[in-house]
């Protein structure tokens, strides 16, 4: 079951964009060592190539010297510096793509076992890797790890690589390069050290090596809750989250999200129209939504995208079902042909009590039409809101949105990476 295409990832600048772990750690080194620190523009071409040699080329030491600075480089890099690290947005895309296509993927790295496989780990890349090779006992030529990655049988095979010791590993182990600009190396230093293809985006390697796969699909979250809940920030955090993890964010809101939507959105919020009917208004809401959906958010998650959209349809439901008393059922009605069956894949509500959340809403900014509504009102919509989700539990992440941001944060964060990757399989 191994014959087949084989693609080989290099690890830190193709995978991932580890800069921030790897000068830390190497600043700590050579000040843990008394040795001069370098600048940032040296402490960044550690990434990619050997430790050692790296120490050696660019703090002029000798070789046990060198190996030194890697064990305390090591001590700082295996507990934190590991981490401080982000997938590059799209690698995911491109790896579901290409298991698609029935292409076999791993890594090959010349980084140690311990911290590759914890980072892949990590951030949940370890499922697409049929093979990671590492260095071993300081060994960390390309050529050998790419000839021990791969199977007698394969068919064809294709390191992809962002420095020109993965392009040279690959020229001399007689497999096909491409080359990634988007990592730490200049497409001069790959084209000069033998790539065949060249890849600008993470998307363009999916381009270059399954072309004529059709896209594998995003997915569409939602985030809802009363005004002044937060969801702003929150909202910041997990696109933030998510960008670390490798995904594509496109980020929207409604009222608006497209040119037209928006311009709905400034006749939904003027103060000026306090004229308009409770039905003008629910309706205005589910045309805005009509172009939304057919405009950005369906062509996004079908282009592999997470869309994260600052409220939908549940708002309308709350506002102008439990807000206005026009009833939940009859603005699902309304909005039936705005979204046409297109409901998020997973919907963040933040979960607090309106009186609190009206309270931190108005000491930050001047409130709008809607949220210059009676208490009543938003009490009902809060309600509203409730009602929702004991309607259909599985579609909501309900999280205590009352107390410490970063808590709220990361609880977010770890119930929509867990519905993110699990349907990645
Ligand atoms: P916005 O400034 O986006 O408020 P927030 O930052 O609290 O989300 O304004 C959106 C307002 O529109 C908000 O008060 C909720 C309301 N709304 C509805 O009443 N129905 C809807 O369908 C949507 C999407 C929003």
């Amino acid at each position: 079951m191994k014959q087949g295409t084989w693609v080989l990832f290099d690890l830190d600048g193709t995978l991932t964009q580890s800069e921030e772990g790897i000068c830390n750690s190497a600043r700590y080194a050579a000040e843990r060592m008394n040795l001069p620190v370098p600048d940032e523009a040296t402490l960044r071409k550690f990434i990619g190539p050997p430790l050692v040699w790296s120490f050696r080329e660019y703090l002029g030491l000798d070789p046990e010297e060198a190996i030194r600075a890697q064990e305390v480089y090591r001590e700082r890099y295996n507990t934190v510096g590991l981490f401080e690290n982000r997938v590059y947005p799209g690698i995911r895309y491109v790896l579901r793509m290409l298991k698609k296509a029935g292409i076999h993927t791993g890594v090959v790295t010349g980084k140690p076992e311990g911290p590759t496989g914890r980072i892949l780990e990590h951030f949940g890349l370890l499922k697409w890797m049929e093979t990671v090779v590492c260095a071993a006992d300081n060994k960390a030529e390309k050529e050998l790890l790419i000839r021990k990655a791969l199977p007698e049988d394969a068919a064809a095979a294709w390191i992809v690589g962002d420095r020109k010791f993965d392009m040279e590993g690959g020229v001399k182990a007689g497999i096909h390069t491409l080359g990634v600009t988007y990592g730490y190396g200049s497409e001069e230093e790959l084209i000069s050290s033998g790539a065949e293809r060249i890849a600008h985006t993470p998307r363009e390697i999916a381009e270059i090596l399954c072309p004529g796969t059709e896209p594998v699909r995003g997915a569409f979250l939602s985030m809802e809750g009363p005004d002044g809940s937060g969801k702003g920030t929150q909202l910041e955090r997990l696109a933030e989250t998510l960008d670390r993890y490798g995904f594509e964010v496109y980020r929207t809101r409604e009222p608006g999200g497209s040119p037209i939507g928006e311009k709905i959105r400034e006749i939904l919020l003027d103060r000026e129209n306090a004229a308009m009917t409770d039905v003008t208004e629910a309706l205005l809401y589910a045309a805005a939504r009509a172009q939304h959906v057919r405009e950005v958010i369906r062509p996004q998650t079908a282009a592999g995208r997470v869309v994260l959209c600052d409220r939908y349809l549940d708002s309308s439901a709350a506002y102008q079902g439990g807000g206005r008393k026009l009833g939940v059922e009859q603005v699902l009605a309304i909005n039936a042909p705005a979204v046409d069956g297109t409901l998020p894949d997973l919907t963040v509500y933040l979960d607090i009590d309106h009186r609190k959340a009206m309270a931190r809403r108005c000491a930050a900014t001047e409130p709008d039409r809607l949220e210059t509504e009676p208490e009543s009102f938003h009490a009902r919509v809060e309600d509203g809101y409730h009602q929702l989700i004991e309607q259909d539990p599985g579609r909501f992440a309900v999280v205590n949105a009352e107390g410490d941001r970063d808590e709220i944060a990361a609880e977010i964060a770890g119930k929509v990476l867990a519905r993110l990757t699990e349907a990645e399989d």
